[in-house]
């Protein structure tokens, strides 16, 4: 008999794969958003309340994020590792440019040390990381690999593996997936937020527009990467 491949079946293969390959204290998922409950709630079924996770606090995010993250925690009884700024690079440049310098200069600078850094911190305590990045996410996404070498992040002496396990999976996939299993979700979606990051780079969105058009909404759609994920291209295996 064929076996039948759902997005759901794929992701749990590609997040016991992962579990398998790198132990508990060298991999973590990356959470800020609806995609990364969906990875935890499928996660738990695989390690239970050990599994690792973090989260970047850029110190700019809106209230309800914060409820939801914790709310996150509470439900699925992990651990969050919260990652913050470096308190003297943020100091500096606040100092210099003010708190709203990317409406006029671009988000890169900002995001550079208020989640890049933190991130790359984060990553070189790890071997592999897993987010919840999916394809249909934008023309950036299209080509997003299940499995890569995150070149952006490895060092001549570590490779770093990136697992994007969801990257097959559509916003309906996400939804459907969320409501059927009663998982916790930001109750910023429900006033028209669809792909959300900090308060002063994001806005809500009509239904017929792109996800992620109210993500650093007077930039070019092109430009909507901050720095996580530039190096989406070469798979691995
Ligand atoms: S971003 O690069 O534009 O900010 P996006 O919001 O689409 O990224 O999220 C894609 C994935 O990146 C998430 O599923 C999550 O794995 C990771 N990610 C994004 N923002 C954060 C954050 N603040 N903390 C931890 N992980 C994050
Ligand atoms: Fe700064 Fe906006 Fe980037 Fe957040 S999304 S780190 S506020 S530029």
């Amino acid at each position: 008999m064929k076996t039948l491949h759902t997005p759901e079946s794929t992701t749990l293969d590609c997040l016991r794969d992962a579990f398998s390959r790198f132990g508990l204290d060298e991999i973590a998922i990356s959470f800020s958003g609806a995609e990364d409950v969906v990875l935890i709630h499928l996660g738990v079924q695989i390690v239970g309340d050990a599994l690792p996770v973090f989260t970047l606090d850029t110190g700019r995010l809106h209230t309800e994020t914060y409820e939801f993250i914790e709310r996150v925690r509470q439900h699925y009884q992990i651990d969050i590792d919260v990652m913050f700024p470096d308190a003297p690079m943020l100091e500096n440049f606040v100092r210099e440019k003010g708190l709203f310098s990317f409406y006029d200069d671009g988000h890169l600078e900002c995001c550079a040390i208020r989640k890049v850094d933190p991130l790359r911190r984060k990553l070189t305590r790890l071997n592999a990381w897993i987010t919840g990045q999916r394809r249909d996410q934008g023309v950036a996404r299209t080509e997003l690999p299940l499995e890569q070498l995150d070149t952006a992040f490895s060092t001549p002496e570590r490779e770093l593996t990136k697992f994007n396990p969801l990257a097959n999976w559509t916003s309906e996939n996400v939804w459907d997936y969320i409501r059927r299993n009663d998982v916790p979700y930001n109750t910023l979606h429900d006033q028209g937020f669809r792909s959300i990051g900090c308060a002063p780079c994001t806005r809500a969105v009509t239904p017929d527009q792109p996800e992620r058009a109210g993500r650093w909404w007077w930039e070019h759609e092109e430009d909507k990467e901050c720095g996580l994920h530039i190096i989406n291209i070469s798979s691995k295996g």
